[in-house]
């Protein structure tokens, strides 16, 4: 490889990798785990999580993810309404595969199915709904019956 070539590869290479790493960057930014407390056999995510602040102005994020270390799998929590909660293991139930958040579906990554956010199959493979949990609100938070 001559000198010329290989400095041109580089180029490439570098060009790429910044923007592998930003569009990664904006991958991890639309799935933000919630600080959550665990109250009995329920999980506690202060409402105030949906919330963000990008610029200085207040945004509303759809859902949230939360880490459970009992079903290996985390869950995916969105927002239907100011009263109304979905919390969903985000294990597919075709094969098992950790789906995905786009918006307001759940994507399999492995092969192609598709789930609301209520967790209600709306793309095959998969037939079965997600497993989903009893959701409950206060004034300052959410539960997630276990
Ligand atoms: Fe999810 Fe097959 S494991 S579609």
């Amino acid at each position: 490889m001559e000198r010329k070539e290989f400095i041109k590869n580089c180029g490439f290479a570098c060009i790429g990798g910044t923007a592998l790493m930003a569009f990664l960057q904006s991958c991890a930014s639309t799935a933000y785990f919630a600080q959550t407390a665990l109250e009995d056999n329920k999980i506690l995510i202060k409402k105030t999580e949906f919330l963000t602040t990008k610029k200085e102005k207040i945004k509303k994020r759809k859902l949230v993810l939360v880490k459970s270390e009992k079903f290996g799998f985390p869950i995916c929590v969105y927002k239907i309404s100011e009263v109304e909660y979905s919390a969903l293991l985000m294990q597919c139930t075709h094969k098992g595969c950790e789906l995905q958040p786009q918006g307001s579906f759940l994507v399999c990554p492995c092969h192609g199915s598709e789930f609301s956010n209520k967790g209600v199959v709306q793309n095959p493979p998969a037939e079965q709904n997600l497993l989903t949990f009893k959701t409950t609100i206060d004034n300052e938070n959410i539960y997630i019956h276990l």
